[in-house]
C-alpha cells in the first residue's frame, strides 16, 4: 500500500473562493496585526508567509517587528493600543518570546476577540465548552484538511502525540468534538508505541524529526504529522519517518506541502471571522 497524500497546499487553495466571497461582504478590508519580537529565524519565515497570503487576499496590515531586548511593558502598551484600533480584526504575537518576556501574560492581553490565534485562555475555554470560539489554526486546519479530504472521524480510534496548548490539547478537544475517541500520548506515556500502533486517526505534534518510526503506524491509518523539522543537512522532515509511514497508512500530509499551508489557511479564516463578528456583514 501507498498512502495517498494529503496536499495542504492544494486544499488550502480550494478554500481561497469561498473566503474571497466572505471578505466582499465586509463593509471594510479585514486588518491583521503581526508582532514578531527578536530574530528567531523560524519566526521570519513563518510570519514571511502569513503576510504575503494577507495581503493576497486583500487584508489590511500591520507588521510590527521589534528587537529582542524589547521590554514587556511596551509589547504590552503595544497591544492595548492594537485592541482599541478600529481598523485591526486580528492581532497575533508570534512565538516563541524572549525569555524575559512573560509569554502568557502576553497572550492574556490580546483581546479575546481579536485573538486570531486562539491562544487566550478565554477562547481556550470556549473551545473546551464546545461555544463559539477563535480555535488554534494549526488544529482547525488538520480538521478542515480531512473534512475537506472527506475523511470522517465518528467513532474513530485517534491518537494525538503531544499535549501543547498550540496543538496538542486543542486537537484533542476538536476531534473528541467530531466524535473521535481521543487519545492523549506526550512526553511521560509508558509504551507509546502501543498506542500509536491502535491509532487510525494519528496526529503526530512532539517537534523532533522523525521521532515516531514509520513502522509504528496500524496499517491503514490516517497519519496527519504535524511537526516540522530542519535536519544537519538542510533537509525538512516531520516527527513521523514518512517512507516507512506512507508504506503502511492510507493518507499521509507530507512535511512541508501538508499542515503548514492550512495553518495559514484557518490565521486568515479566523481574521476574516473575526472581521465578521467585529463589522457586522454589508446591508
Ligand atoms: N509559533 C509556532 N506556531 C505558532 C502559531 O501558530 N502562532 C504563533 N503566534 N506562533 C507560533
Amino acid at each position: 500500500m501507498s498512502a495517498r497524500l494529503l496536499d495542504g497546499r492544494e486544499i488550502a487553495r480550494s478554500l481561497a473562493p469561498a473566503l474571497r466571497a466572505r471578505i466582499a461582504k465586509l463593509t471594510r478590508p479585514p486588518g491583521l496585526a503581526v508582532i514578531r519580537v527578536g530574530e528567531d529565524p523560524a519566526s521570519e519565515v513563518y510570519v514571511g508567509k502569513k503576510h504575503e497570503r494577507a495581503a493576497r487576499l486583500g487584508f489590511h496590515q500591520q507588521s510590527l517587528h521589534l528587537p529582542a531586548e524589547t521590554p514587556e511593558a511596551h509589547l504590552l502598551q503595544l497591544i492595548a493600543s492594537l485592541n482599541d484600533d478600529d481598523l485591526i480584526d486580528g492581532i497575533l504575537v508570534q512565538l516563541p518570546l524572549p525569555p524575559h518576556v512573560d509569554a502568557a501574560r502576553v497572550l492574556a492581553a490580546i483581546d479575546p476577540a481579536k485573538d486570531v490565534d486562539g491562544f487566550h485562555v478565554v477562547n481556550s475555554g470556549r473551545l473546551a465548552r464546545g461555544l463559539p470560539s477563535l480555535v488554534p489554526c494549526t488544529p482547525l486546519g488538520v480538521l478542515r484538511m480531512l473534512e475537506v479530504a472527506g475523511l470522517p472521524l465518528r467513532g474513530l480510534e485517534a491518537v494525538v502525540v503531544g499535549r501543547s496548548n498550540i496543538v496538542g490539547r486543542p486537537m484533542a478537544m476538536l476531534l473528541e468534538q467530531a466524535d473521535a475517541t481521543v487519545t492523549v500520548a506526550h512526553s511521560r506515556t509508558r509504551d507509546l508505541q502501543a498506542h500509536v500502533g491502535r491509532a487510525e486517526l494519528l496526529v503526530v505534534a512532539i517537534g523532533r524529526a522523525e521521532a515516531i518510526p514509520g513502522a509504528w503506524v496500524r496499517p491503514g491509518a490516517i497519519v496527519i504529522d504535524v511537526g516540522v523539522n530542519r535536519l544537519a543537512d538542510g533537509r525538512l522532515v516531520g516527527d513521523v519517518e514518512a517512507g516507512p509511514a506512507q508504506e503502511r497508512a492510507t493518507a499521509l500530509t507530507p512535511v512541508p506541502g501538508g499542515v503548514g499551508p492550512m495553518t495559514i489557511a484557518m490565521l486568515m479564516e479566523n481574521t476574516v471571522t473575526s472581521a465578521e463578528r467585529r463589522q457586522g456583514p454589508r446591508s
